[in-house]
Order: C-alpha cells, then sequence, then structure tokens
C-alpha cells in the first residue's frame, strides 16, 4: 500500500542530537565505571544511537545486539513482540546498558529488561533518545534520556516511517495531510 502523503519537518537538530549524546556519555560514564560494561543496541533504530553514544564513552566495553520487531502497521500500531536474541552476549556479572531509538508504550524495554534479568546481569540499565512520556503505558522509567517529545509520530536518526527515513541525521516530525502539527 503506498504512503499516505505526509511531510517530514525538522524537530531535532543534527548540533542538538551531538550536544544530548555528549551529555548521556558522560552521565554513563559517572555511573558505571567499576564492572565490566555491555552496551547492547535494540535493531533496528538504535543503530545511529549505538554508534555514537560508543564513540563517546571513552571506557572499555562489549557491544550486543538484538533484535527486536513487533507486529504493527506502518505506524506502529502496539502489537505483539519478536525478541531475536542469538547475537546476545554472555552477560552474567557485567552491567549491561540497553539502548533503544524510543520509548513509546515502553513494552519493548519492559519485555526486553525482564529478559536481560534472566540472565544474571550485575545490573540493567536503560537508555533512549526519545521518551513518548505521555504515551508510557508499562511502569518502566528510563535511567538515561536524549529528549522527551510530545506525542508526535517522528522518524530520522534510525526511526523509521514504513522502512524509510532512518537515514536522515536529524529527527522530524512527519505531518499527515490535513494533520499538521506545526499549523504549518
Ligand atoms: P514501544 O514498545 O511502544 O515503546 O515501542 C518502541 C518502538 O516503537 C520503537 O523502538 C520504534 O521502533 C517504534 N516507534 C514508536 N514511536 C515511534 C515514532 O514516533 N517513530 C518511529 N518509530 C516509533
Ligand atoms: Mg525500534
Amino acid at each position: 500500500m503506498p504512503m499516505p502523503h505526509h511531510t517530514v519537518h525538522p524537530l531535532i537538530s543534527i548540533a542538538e542530537i551531538e550536544a544530548a549524546i555528549d551529555r548521556l556519555a558522560a552521565e554513563v560514564r559517572r555511573d558505571l565505571t567499576v564492572r565490566p560494561l555491555t552496551v547492547l543496541g535494540v535493531l533496528n533504530g538504535s543503530l545511529m544511537f549505538v554508534a555514537d553514544l560508543m564513540r563517546k564513552l571513552n571506557q572499555p566495553h562489549q557491544l550486543g545486539l538484538i533484535q527486536v520487531s513487533s507486529y504493527r502497521g506502518p505506524v506502529t500500531q502496539p502489537g505483539s513482540l519478536r525478541i531475536n536474541s542469538e547475537f546476545l552476549p554472555a552477560i552474567a556479572g557485567r552491567d549491561v546498558l540497553l539502548l533503544d531509538d524510543i520509548l513509546d508504550t515502553g513494552r519493548t524495554l519492559a519485555a526486553l529488561v525482564n529478559l536481560l534479568h534472566q540472565q544474571s546481569p550485575a545490573s540493567v540499565r536503560t537508555a533512549v533518545m526519545l521518551w513518548k512520556r505521555c504515551r508510557t503505558e508499562v511502569d518502566i522509567h528510563p535511567d538515561y534520556v536524549g529528549f522527551e517529545i510530545p506525542d508526535q509520530f517522528v522518524v530520522g536518526y534510525g526511526l523509521d516511517y514504513d522502512g524509510d527515513y532512518r537515514h536522515l541525521p536529524y529527527i522530524g516530525v512527519v505531518n499527515f495531510d490535513g494533520a499538521s502539527t506545526t499549523g504549518t
């Protein structure tokens, strides 16, 4: 089915993302220093976030990736999750920093945190570039947050709309016809 007509408007700039990465990296460096660290990225959306944050951490860490897909429509109706943890490294006794692009209902991160705790890590913390706090349905509070955003559909910096726009180096809001959120 073709995508409905829509436009993308800048919301968070490249410079603002860079500043957020610097701040988050400093917070992580402050908190996670004692035990061996595993940075665990949730694919596909966290790809850019993981790559940017890793380069600013300045401390040894292991990288792991976990793939999650949900049965959703193009604009993310919450659905049931499929988790592929085939590439999850051993995390027993380690501090785990789980990175995702966005926390929306919170179901994805909550399910992953539960799954990780079954592997006996020393600790599990979560970092998200974006948090739609007003939509969060489960009892989860991310430890590190780039930006809180209102209930808008966003793309870029790893986030997609029906498979597209992940490549944008900034974050934009998708406006659908007749549903402009900027009033323009
Ligand atoms: P949650 O389980 O509802 O928190 O869903 C999180 C996942 O939904 C994210 O990892 C994204 O893949 C997707 N998602 C939620 N909101 C948006 C959005 O505004 N743009 C693009 N993807 C989104
Ligand atoms: Mg995602």
